[in-house]
């Protein structure tokens, strides 16, 4: 029987791994000008991190976990997201005992049992970043910016952000009083979801789909903030102006994480179909706590890759540039075989690309494969060549070719780079 990938699963080939190699410079790069430092933590973690830090409510954690007993009996789960065992790090190393803001990065898979679709997978990557140690609405204006310049630079069009203050505990809880005086009347109107969902967590049924005709009344959680939470939303706001981010308030937004406190935003692509969000995060003031660290802040997002691919895709983004080969060798004679593979040899250490024939082809057939590498030179050397110590150099756009001293060769190809 032939073996296939998981469903929800892809391969990622020649031809298609370049556009991830692109967007993935595009994050190592735009991380280090904004001072943000790589983490890589495991890709599993004990199953009651995740149920304690995304929150024994959350659709995450009550369907779509990959969780396993490990041989020792213990509970693993593959982690769904990155957060969890970011904060679980900077605990464990202590990296609040740094005497700066700790700003970290990573980009990895993720996994959540899923029904697939466009955009949707079982194992799927994320771009993100978790900021540690600051309550300054700068640090939340910073890290939305970041998430909108990334997508700016790839090129993307008509990207948005949706922000929001979900409040703290205190304002969190008589906002919850509110909504359930909203909610309770229409209980049994609504999907089995939500009404099993209402009175653990009522902020999680305004995001239900299913029903989101019925809560064009709700109260907006925006009159339940207190003086600092409303002061710290509008100071996130005339940043976030500052910076030309294009936003707008979105009252209902409340992400489908239990950890968020204060801002939670999304960032938005419109015409890619159903699934519109290509990232989202926020703060969340009581997690690192909550999980068994000192009382710190923190904030951050997760943006999903393979959705940034199906907006390069559909927005017809051309990322693909496969990087040309510098030069194909070709072989012509015993002698001359041995000679191009040290020259093919050299030609790498020096930095260049180079590529030959292995499987004993015909020139022609050598020449096809120049072409479809976009070798930007053939070199192509004869018996007669080598005796003299010289090689035919042919450059593939032009067509012009010369005859070059084997020695000069890589300092040739070089001065036209
Ligand atoms: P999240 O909203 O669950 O947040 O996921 C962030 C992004 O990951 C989504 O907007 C989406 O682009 C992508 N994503 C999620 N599930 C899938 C899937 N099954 N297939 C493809 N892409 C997916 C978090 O994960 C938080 N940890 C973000 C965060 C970081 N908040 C604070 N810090």
């Amino acid at each position: 029987m032939a073996f296939q990938k998981p469903t929800g699963t892809q391969d990622l080939l020649p031809g298609v791994v370049e556009k991830w190699q692109f967007v993935e410079e595009k994050i190592r790069d735009l991380c280090r000008r904004f001072n943000y430092r790589e983490i890589r933590t495991p890709i599993f973690e004990q199953t009651t991190l995740f149920e304690r830090g995304v929150g024994e409510t959350t659709d995450i954690v009550e369907k779509e976990m990959y969780t396993f007993k490990d041989k020792g009996d213990r509970s693993m789960t593959l982690r769904p997201e990155g957060t969890a065992g970011v904060v679980r790090a900077f605990v464990e190393n202590k990296l609040y005992g740094e005497p700066d803001v700790t700003k970290l990065y990573y980009v990895g898979p993720m996994f959540r049992y899923e029904r697939p679709q466009a955009g949707r997978q079982r194992q799927f990557h994320q771009f993100g970043v978790e900021a540690f140690g600051a309550v300054d609405p700068a640090i939340d204006a910073e890290v939305i910016a970041l998430g909108y310049q990334f997508c700016v630079e790839l090129g993307l069009k008509d990207v948005t952000v949706e922000v929001n203050s979900v409040g703290n505990a205190a304002s969190r809880a008589a906002y919850r009083e509110e909504l359930l005086g909203f909610l309770r009347p229409m209980k049994d109107t609504l999907c089995k979801d939500c009404q099993n969902r209402m009175e653990r967590n009522p902020l999680r049924v305004l995001d239900c789909k299913v029903d989101q005709d019925k809560f064009v009344g709700a109260p907006s959680i925006l009159d339940s903030l207190d003086e600092e939470a409303t002061d710290h939303f509008a100071k996130v706001q005339s940043l976030l102006k500052d910076f030309d981010v294009d936003y707008t308030v979105n009252t209902r937004l409340v992400r489908g994480l239990d950890y968020y406190t204060m801002t939670a935003f999304e960032l938005k692509a419109q015409g890619i179909g159903a699934i519109d969000t290509v990232g989202g995060g926020g703060r969340y003031n009581g997690l690192v706590g909550d999980i068994g660290g000192p009382d710190q802040p923190g904030i951050g997002f997760g943006i999903g890759l393979e959705r940034i691919q199906l907006i390069l895709e559909h927005q017809n983004i051309d990322v693909s540039a496969l990087a040309p080969l510098d030069v194909y060798f070709v072989a012509l004679g015993e002698a001359a075989d041995r000679e191009v593979n040290r020259q093919l040899f050299k030609l790498r250490q020096s930095g260049l690309s180079g590529e030959r024939d292995y499987l004993g082809r015909k020139m022609k057939a050598q020449m096809k494969s120049a072409d479809r590498y976009k070798a930007r030179y053939t070199a192509i050397l004869g018996d007669d060549e080598l005796e003299r110590g010289e090689i035919a150099l042919k450059a593939m756009d032009t067509g012009e070719q010369q005859t070059v001293k084997l020695e000069e060769l890589i300092t040739t190809i070089q001065g036209v780079k």
